[in-house]
């Protein structure tokens, strides 16, 4: 297997090195716009092979992307983090650009790639990867709900004093502050109902803190997150290439699928070998249904920014 992933900042290189110490690939590369940068962190990385143990070969690459032919699966995670007080919607001008030539260049290259897009506003640059590449939609994920999923998880687990790893729980719609919907009533604790446990106001709180997920680190940290954007892309790279069929909440093409068409949203998914591979429908009730056509709203809102670019 090869994988690429594409901008070795912070989200790129932590994405990289979970692949290598998992040992997902034969050969991984890292490229980036910056002179020698992913060069520089490549080699950083192939240096703790031997203490690691693991034999993938990881090249870095400052924007050749004939280093990427052939790659089966690429993640993009190209484009400026967020600063302090920006939302991921601001990003919009100067990423678009950004991802819509990555696609361009790694298609040339690797005409038969999945591509996993974790660049922001990420149901955004998701929709227009899909719609510039006329890729399959299969091979299009956006990998934010796996990402807000794990955060879902986390702050749970905060309240439950348990792991976050007995929970099952899911966030879907948007990728935004304002458009994520943690679906807590749906969550469960080795299968018992979360909520059986945790008081209202808990579980308001609950939602309400992993809205804010990435706002509250790029507050405390001065830019966005890193190690779970990172390890949330390689969760991802790791069902497709091991042909998993895990279920994440991933950005897809939805046509009709939770009432909403022409648009890429987070659902519940299968990742194998082959991209997503089916939606669940996990039942939303009115209330539920009603967020996600709000989060419908002001997603498509923005993919309509891309058309005045
Ligand atoms: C975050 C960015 C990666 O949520 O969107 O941290």
């Amino acid at each position: 297997m090869k994988v690429t992933v594409v901008g070795a900042g912070a989200v790129g290189a932590t994405c990289a090195d979970n692949i290598a110490r998992a040992a997902l690939a034969e050969d991984l590369v890292l490229l980036d716009i910056k002179e020698g940068l992913a060069e520089g962190k490549a080699q950083d990385m192939m240096q703790t092979a031997a203490l690691l143990g693991f034999d993938t070969r990881i090249t870095g690459s400052t924007n050749d992307y004939s280093k990427t032919a052939g790659s089966d699966v690429v993640v993009i995670t190209s484009g400026l983090p967020r600063k302090p007080g920006m939302t991921r919607e601001e990003l919009i001008g100067t990423n678009a650009g950004i991802v819509k030539g990555v696609a361009e260049n790694i298609l040339k290259h690797s005409p038969d790639a999945i591509l996993i897009i974790i660049s922001n506003p990420m149901d955004t640059m998701t929709y227009l990867a899909l719609t510039d590449t006329g890729l399959p939609k299969h091979r299009i994920i956006g990998m934010g709900g796996a990402l807000d999923s794990a955060r879902f998880k986390y702050q749970l687990s905060q309240h439950l004093h348990c792991s976050p790893d007995d929970l099952n729980a899911v966030v879907v719609g948007g990728h935004g502050d304002t458009t994520m919907i943690p679906l807590i009533r749906l969550a469960t604790w080795n299968s018992a109902p979360v909520t059986k446990f945790l008081s209202t106001e808990q579980q308001q709180k609950i939602v309400a803190d992993t809205m804010v997920g990435g706002a509250t680190l790029t507050k405390l940290i001065g830019t966005s997150a890193w190690y779970a954007p990172g390890a949330a892309g390689a969760a991802l790279v790791k069902s497709i290439v091991r042909d998993e069929k895990k279920l994440f909440t991933c950005c897809v093409s939805l046509n009709g699928e939770y009432g909403q068409k022409d648009i890429c949203l987070g659902v519940p998914v299968t990742i194998g070998r082959h991209g997503w591979e089916k939606i669940l429908d996990f039942g939303l009730n009115a209330d539920e249904q009603a967020l996600f056509n709000k989060s419908a709203e002001a997603v498509r809102s923005m993919n309509d920014v891309l058309k005045t670019l």
